[in-house]
């Protein structure tokens, strides 16, 4: 099965008044559930452990923190005997994508095995306000015929209902790659959920909307570090 970081139901995350959040947002969050150090810096772990309440103390396993740097290993084990395609899907998945291939690419300059990476994107649509839409579009991005034959590391940011991947996987399936894998870094524990699991998962977080790390609400909160559970007012505030 797919280790994953779980965040419970119950876990309150942690005061905002913790960490720096742009001012312009302060009113807009109820707290931070996923420090952005969790995700990437192993360095700030030691800063949050101080910090953290106690029931998200109890759901952190060591071994696992910093997750991305352990996905990242995860993915060169299992996928490293090839040339990877690394497959952004934009516009959320930017900043996870980004430290992802940070960690792959150390990887590959301190082993005696490494694997050819090479990047492309795809920009797709489902959200407005907090709904997910019926109808995922893609709007932009490289051309999916260029991935026949390669192996193709699909990244994302969140899988909720599961419908996105499920359109993408299906549209990739059509250009006939060799293989493919799904790393995403949050999955949301919902009832709305088709039973679609990721082949890799960073966090498994509770059914709330997440912004920040360059997920959105209406093209707002990407420019946040942290993963922040947005208020009911900000959803009001900043509704389309
Ligand atoms: P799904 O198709 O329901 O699995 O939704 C996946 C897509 O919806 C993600 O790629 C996000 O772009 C968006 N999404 C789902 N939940 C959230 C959330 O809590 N915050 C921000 N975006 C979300
Ligand atoms: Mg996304």
């Amino acid at each position: 099965m797919t280790a994953y970081l779980e965040i419970a139901d119950d876990s309150k995350g942690h005061e905002l008044s913790l960490f720096c959040v742009p001012k312009h947002y302060e009113e807009d969050l109820d707290s931070v559930i996923i420090p952005s150090g969790l995700i990437k810096d192993r360095n700030l772990l030691t800063d949050i452990f101080g910090m953290a309440s106690a029931s998200f103390n109890e759901c952190i396993n060591v071994k696992t923190l910093c997750r991305t740097e352990r996905l990242a290993r995860d993915i060169v084990r299992d996928m490293g005997g090839h040339h990877i395609v690394a497959l952004c899907v934009l516009k959320g998945g930017y900043k996870f994508f980004a430290d992802l291939m940070d960690f792959i690419k150390t990887l590959n300059q301190n082993s005696d095995k490494s694997v050819p990476l090479t990047v492309d994107f795809i920009r797709l649509k489902s959200y407005s306000n907090d709904q997910s839409t019926n109808c995922v579009k893609v709007i932009g991005g490289d051309e999916l015929s260029a991935l026949t034959g390669k192996n193709v590391l699909i990244v994302e940011d969140i899988v909720e209902t599961g419908r996105t991947m499920e359109t993408l996987l299906k549209l990739l399936n059509e250009c006939h790659p060799k293989m493919v894998k799904v790393v995403s870094l949050l999955v949301k524990r919902t009832p709305r959920s088709s039973g679609y699991r990721p082949d890799y998962i960073g966090f498994e977080v509770p059914d709330k909307f997440l912004v920040g790390y360059a997920l959105d609400y209406n093209e707002y909160f990407r420019d946040l570090s942290h993963i922040c559970i947005l208020s009911d007012r900000a959803k009001e505030k900043y509704k389309v």
